[in-house]
């Protein structure tokens, strides 16, 4: 009874497949999954390059659902015909809670059906892919109210059966309410299992060349540019978990977090990792090179090199590649003045210095590092009117604790080693292309 409303996010982009007898029809298409080129081919071609970006904001990318529905109508047509609702998944969530079909403006945007400026699907774009319009669930505003609490579903959770929930927001779009990024300009940088700049926008801006993603935010009537690189956290984690059992064994045995084992041994290599460079491209990159075939590597290793080089190499390029996303935003002309930490890999001190050096920029440190988890309780508070507004939810509850400020020796070096590394993808990308063909 305490809770007065439930707010939902989850990762975006995702492809959830119902029958008509709410059955799953297969497993979901993940964000990250890079199947659709061919089909990133067949949407451009179908609506149009300049009018794809004209009315959804962005580029084909094969992160993207619509790709992923295209996929499954391409290769398992049996599951294309049985299909009667496409949800992405919180809003799975919502229909198990509720049992209604809806979703939010910010996740639908990643969806790539969506007329971002007009902030409702687009009949135009479900035509020229001949997709039947009632495969898409409703669309909200993000903090208004999709339904309520089914009596079943109320057994279940223990809420109280009625108690409403709101649309809620993509994973990042939550960040933003969670972290207080609401108003032009303001922006953060996350270290989750993906990487992400994020920027508020009041008016609807686009990057031409589509290497930034433009989506509807969850402030109604607002919209974000986000940059988006795939394996950000995730490159940390597949290195701790093919190079250090010994850490892990120790994390175990001391009852603490490996992290911060890895933090220590990173910390004592020299920054720069002796001159060692990595591409996080392990699942192909978004931001900037928009390529599914590129992969990862390790650019300048030396028999001199040790393991912990290796691994603070890992953090620095995943660093490197989020400022991919800064560089863009001041080559649109917002240039970042600061930005707000989040996610799990943005709790370690360590990150957010080698970001505030690489960057040349102050790193905020919100007080909550539950970013988009507190953004959709915020959403959920201004559904239930506890807040008038999201800003005046986030005036009220966001906090500040810190602030970490580059080091100007070290961002000197970052910049010369960030030089090199922009030098890289170019320099693979025909031998990426050629490894792919094999
Ligand atoms: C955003 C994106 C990722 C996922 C991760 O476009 O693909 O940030 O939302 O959960």
């Amino acid at each position: 009874a305490a809770v007065a409303a439930v707010g939902l996010t989850g990762q975006m982009h995702s492809l959830t497949l119902l029958d008509a007898d709410d059955e799953i029809i297969r497993p979901a298409i993940l964000w990250c999954d890079q199947r659709t080129g061919p089909e990133c081919a067949e949407i451009t071609d179908r609506v149009g390059a300049k009018r794809l970006i004209d009315v959804t904001a962005n580029p084909a990318l094969t992160g993207f659902t619509a790709s992923k529905l295209l996929w499954v109508r391409n290769h398992e047509p049996e599951a294309y015909a049985r299909a009667k609702l496409a949800l992405l998944p919180k809003d799975y969530i919502r229909y198990k809670l509720t049992g209604v079909a809806a979703s939010d403006v910010s996740d639908a945007s990643g969806v790539q059906l969506l007329d971002v400026g007009k902030r409702a699907w687009s009949p135009e774009v479900l035509k020229a892919l001949d997709i039947d319009p009632s495969l898409l669930p409703r669309v909200y505003e993000s903090p208004e109210i999709t339904g309520a609490v089914t009596k079943q579903a109320a057994a279940l959770t223990g809420l109280l059966e009625g108690t409403p929930v709101v649309a809620g927001a993509g994973d990042n779009a939550a960040a933003a309410v969670g972290t207080g990024v609401v108003r032009e300009g303001v922006s953060f940088t996350t270290i989750g299992t993906s990487g992400v700049v994020f920027v508020h926008t009041d008016t609807m801006k686009i990057d031409p060349q589509g290497r930034v993603h433009t989506f509807c935010c969850a402030v109604p009537g607002a919209w974000h540019m986000m940059g988006v690189t795939l394996a950000a956290g995730f490159s940390l984690h597949w290195f701790k978990n093919l190079f250090c059992q010994a850490e892990l064994e120790a994390a175990r045995l001391l009852g603490d977090s490996p992290y911060k084992i890895l933090d220590e041994a990173a910390s004592r290599a020299p920054v720069g990792s002796n001159r060692l460079l990595y591409l996080p491209y392990l699942q192909g990159e978004r931001t900037p090179h928009k390529d599914p075939d590129c992969r990862g590597a390790f650019l300048g290793l030396s028999a001199a090199h040790e393991r912990r080089d290796l691994l603070r190499a890992v953090m620095e390029g995943v660093s490197y590649s989020l400022r991919d996303c800064v560089e863009i935003f001041a080559e649109l002309g917002a240039p970042l003045s600061h930005t707000r930490a989040c996610g799990g890999g943005a709790t370690s001190a360590v990150w957010r210095q080698m970001l505030a050096d690489v960057f040349g920029l102050p790193i905020l440190v919100p007080r909550s590092k539950e970013g988009p988890a507190l953004g959709a309780a915020l959403l959920a508070g201004v559904g239930a009117g506890l807040y008038k507004s999201v800003p005046e939810a986030c005036d009220a509850v966001i906090a500040i604790d810190g602030e970490q400020q580059a080091n100007a020796e070290n961002h000197k070096t970052y910049d010369k080693l960030y030089a090199a590394y922009v030098k890289a993808y170019p320099a693979l990308k025909g031998l990426y292309q050629e490894l792919a063909g094999i």
